[in-house]
């Protein structure tokens, strides 16, 4: 990958990533809205906490792609929920595997995490490839969870244990 940095997220990145987020093939895909604000996106990152993990991708400058692993606590300390989103303009060059492989090497060799878990509509065959070629499995559907252009979409859950 060529001239792609990935580092942890910052406060600053919050405009590139409302950006990002609003771009129309990662709105299809996510829980993102037209809405979605600069000020919202700010807070998210402000409010990271040290079992969130998150981090971007940068190229020519600019944030391209983002993901997080956000480990529970309590009972499910062991879990951790995974969400990823790359720039529409920079899908499909291998930064989603990279941003997952650096998230997965994270839950396995730094927090000794057993359960990796997303979720992923079903009918985005990009990511669904993605996560199962990185070991995730198919657990469950959740049916109607998104309303999406005007109709309903189900939720696949998928999960990889360690
Ligand atoms: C899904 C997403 C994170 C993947 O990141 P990416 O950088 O585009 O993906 P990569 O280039 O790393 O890998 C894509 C893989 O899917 C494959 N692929 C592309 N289109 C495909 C399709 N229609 N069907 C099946 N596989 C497909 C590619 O060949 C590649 O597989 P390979 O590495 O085995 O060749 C990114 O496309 C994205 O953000 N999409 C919009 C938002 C989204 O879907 N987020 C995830 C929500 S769960």
């Amino acid at each position: 990958m060529n001239g792609i940095r990935i580092r942890p997220a910052r406060v600053e990145d919050a405009e590139m990533l409302n950006e990002l987020r609003r771009q129309p093939g990662v709105m299809e895909f996510t829980l993102g809205m037209p809405s979605e604000r600069i000020a919202d996106n700010r807070k998210y990152l402000e409010n990271l906490g040290p079992d969130d993990h998150v981090l971007v991708a940068e190229a020519e400058g600019r944030v391209v792609g983002i993901a997080g692993l956000h480990v529970a606590g309590g009972k499910q300390r062991h879990v951790g929920h995974i969400g990823i989103a790359v720039h529409d303009d920079f899908q499909d060059r291998g930064i989603g595997r990279s941003l997952m492989q650096m998230l997965l090497d994270l839950a396995d060799n730094y927090l000794g995490l057993v359960r990796a878990e997303l979720e992923v509509q079903a009918d985005n065959p990009r990511a669904i490839h993605l996560y199962e070629s990185l070991g995730f499995e198919h657990e469950g559907r959740k049916r109607k969870e998104v309303f999406r252009g005007g109709r309903y979409v189900d939720h696949l859950i998928m999960g990889r244990l360690r």
